[in-house]
C-alpha cells in the first residue's frame, strides 16, 4: 500500500478518536542571568490513548522538559496541558517514568525494587509482591526476583524499571532515552521487548530517543522537535502493521521515513 495513502488513513482514525493528553501553545522558559532560556516554543500535538509515540530532536531541543511537563513534574510558563480535557494539575492521573538509567536500589532485590512503588502507595505488602511478580513475569524477569541489581546487565537492569514503571497501573508510560546506555543489538532486542509489552498492556507510551530507526520500528507516530528553542519541527504518523517484523526495517518506505525524519532533525 502506499505510504502516503497509509499514512491519511491512520490520521483519519486518529483524528476520530478522543485525545487522552492534548498539548497546545506550550512555551518554557527557563530563568537565568540573560533574561531567560527558551527551551520549548508554541509546541501543540495530541496524544490518543494506547498510541505509541516516539519523541526525536537534537540534544538540547527539549525533549526530557517535554516528558517532565506531561509528568506534571514542571509547569509550562505559557500555554495548555490537558488529560481528557482536563489541566493537568486539576486531572487525576499517572505517570511512569523509565530513565535512561535503571536507577535501583542495590540494597534491594529486583522483586522488592518493583514493588516499592506500592510499597509507598502503603499497600499491604502481600498486594504490592503479587503484583511485582507479575510484572516481573510481564518482562520475563521472574527467575531473577531474588537477585541484586549488581547481578543484572544493563538490557535486564532496564526490564527491571520497565516493570517498577509499569506497576502501579499508570496512564501514560514515560520513557527518556531509555535504551541509551546499551548496545546495538541489546537495544534492538529491548525494542522489540517493549513492543511485546506495550502490546500486552495497552499503555500509551511517550519515548523519547535519538535514534530514528528505534522510533520509526516502534511508534505510531514521531515528534521532531528543532534546535533549541525546541518547536515541533514534524509530526510523522507511522503505519507500518503490527505486530511489527523486523524486515519493515529494510522496506523502502522505512528508508523514506527515516530520511524525512533525519531532515527534520538536521532543521531548515
Ligand atoms: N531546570 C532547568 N533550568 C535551566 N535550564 C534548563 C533546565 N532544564 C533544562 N534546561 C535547558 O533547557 C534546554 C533543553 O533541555 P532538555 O529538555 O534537557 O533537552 P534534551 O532532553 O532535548 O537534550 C537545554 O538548553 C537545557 O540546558
Ligand atoms: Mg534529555
Amino acid at each position: 500500500m502506499d505510504t502516503a495513502l497509509h499514512a491519511d488513513l491512520s490520521e483519519q482514525t486518529a483524528n476520530q478518536r478522543t485525545p487522552i493528553l492534548v498539548v497546545r501553545n506550550l512555551n518554557v522558559t527557563f530563568a537565568n542571568d540573560n533574561g531567560g532560556l527558551r527551551a520549548l516554543q508554541e509546541i501543540s500535538f495530541s496524544v490518543f490513548q494506547q498510541e505509541f509515540v516516539c519523541v526525536l530532536g537534537p540534544s538540547g531541543s527539549g525533549k526530557s522538559t517535554l516528558l517532565r511537563l506531561l509528568a506534571g513534574l514542571l509547569v509550562p510558563s505559557q500555554g495548555e496541558l490537558l488529560y481528557y480535557g482536563k489541566p493537568l494539575s486539576e486531572a487525576r492521573y499517572s505517570v511512569g517514568f523509565v530513565f535512561q538509567r535503571a536507577n535501583l536500589m542495590p540494597w534491594r532485590t529486583v522483586l522488592q525494587n518493583v514493588s516499592l512503588p506500592l510499597e509507598l502507595q502503603q499497600l499491604p505488602i502481600a498486594t504490592a509482591i503479587a503484583r511485582a511478580r507479575e510484572m516481573l513475569e510481564l518482562v520475563g524477569l521472574q527467575s531473577f526476583e531474588s537477585a541484586l541489581p549488581r547481578d543484572l546487565s544493563g538490557g535486564m537492569a532496564q526490564r527491571v524499571a520497565i516493570a517498577r514503571a509499569l506497576v502501579h497501573d499508570p496512564d501514560l508510560l514515560l520513557m527518556d532515552e531509555p535504551f541509551g546506555s546499551l548496545d546495538a543489538l541489546t537495544r534492538e532486542r529491548m525494542g522489540a521487548e517493549l513492543l511485546r509489552i506495550w502490546q500486552a498492556r495497552r499503555k500509551t507510551v511517550i519515548m523519547v530517543t535519538h535514534s530514528i530507526s528505534e522510533a520509526l520500528f516502534l511508534a505510531d507516530r514521531v515528534l521532531v522537535l528543532s534546535h533549541r528553542p525546541g518547536r515541533l519541527q514534524l509530526d510523522l504518523p507511522v503505519s507500518f502493521d503490527r505486530p511489527r517484523q523486523e524486515d519493515i526495517r529494510y522496506s523502502p518506505a522505512f528508508g523514506e521515513m527515516a530520511r524525512r525524519l533525519r531532515r527534520a532533525i538536521a532543521g531548515p
